[in-house]
């Protein structure tokens, strides 16, 4: 397998959606919480390929505002793993200098997690190697409602407001959008994730649920990546652009 080193230009920011756990677990008759179980591990290898990569931001999907619908046992089943997750975590992090941040709302979270949230972040904020965002109980649409929020409390005058403005009381404040958003598990769609980071992010779909997505397939990922064509609505090639200048002055 080649190394990204031979893709052309890769991603700054990742998102990923990792989803297809409880599909996982079912295929082998497991309990849905050893489907989450396998896909925190999954989680590790990503991002410790990432790291090896050099992608400077990373941010997980992995508790959304709709995920409270889930019945009351894996809802705490979830909170006890990322628990667990984040004792490791901060050493790992601390280790190899990655600096942890949450998006999301720590309302409403077992308060011992909210404590380990917040001692993740607090104890890896001078870190620069990477940037690894937990969206955990994190909503694009609430994201933006408590934007909203703030801007008229801060008294911010209407004239002022602009997208810059809009992304600074953003939970990604001071991170920039992401480049590329993978989606594990098949389906289609964006489960209300990083709506207005994602305005010109490009996209990957992939069936693989994401216990088993590897360094492969993460691969894969990159390359359909680097294969496409970034136009934020302009146009695709300066050749594109030379000759319907030449075009229109024949005309003339
Ligand atoms: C994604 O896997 C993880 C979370 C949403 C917490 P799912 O639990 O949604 O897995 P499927 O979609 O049921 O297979
Ligand atoms: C999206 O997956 C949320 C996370 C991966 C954390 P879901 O499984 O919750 O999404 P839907 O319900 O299929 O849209
Ligand atoms: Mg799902």
């Amino acid at each position: 397998m080649a190394t990204p080193a031979n893709l052309r230009q890769l991603p700054k920011h990742i998102a990923i959606i990792m989803d297809g756990n409880g599909r996982w677990a079912k295929q082998r008759r497991l309990p849905r919480l050893a489907g989450h179980r396998q896909g925190a591990a999954a989680a590790q290898h990503v991002v410790e390929t990432l790291l090896e990569y050099k992608i400077p931001y990373v941010t997980l999907y992995a508790f959304s505002t709709e995920n409270w619908n889930r019945p009351r046992v894996e809802v705490d089943g979830l909170f006890r793993l990322l628990e667990e997750r984040l004792d490791e975590g901060i050493k790992y992090a601390q280790e190899k200098q990655i600096k942890v941040h949450h998006l999301g709302k720590l309302d409403g979270l077992p308060p011992r997690l909210q404590d380990k949230v917040k001692r993740a972040v607090e104890l890896t904020q001078n870190y620069n190697r990477m940037t690894l965002s937990l969206a955990f109980n994190y909503g694009g649409r609430d994201e933006i409602v408590e934007a909203i929020r703030c801007l008229i409390r801060d008294g911010v005058p209407a004239q002022e407001i602009d997208g810059t403005i809009v992304s600074r009381y953003l939970y990604t404040a001071g991170i920039p959008d992401p480049d590329l958003l993978i989606r594990t598990g098949g389906e289609i769609r964006l489960s209300n994730f990083l709506t207005w980071q994602s305005a010109y992010t490009e996209i990957y779909f992939t069936p693989v649920l994401w216990p088993d997505f590897d360094k492969k397939e993460l691969y894969k990922a990159l390359i359909a990546y680097c294969e496409r064509q970034r136009r934020f609505g302009g146009l695709a090639q300066e050749q594109d652009i030379i000759s319907d200048t030449k075009q229109a002055r024949q005309k003339r």
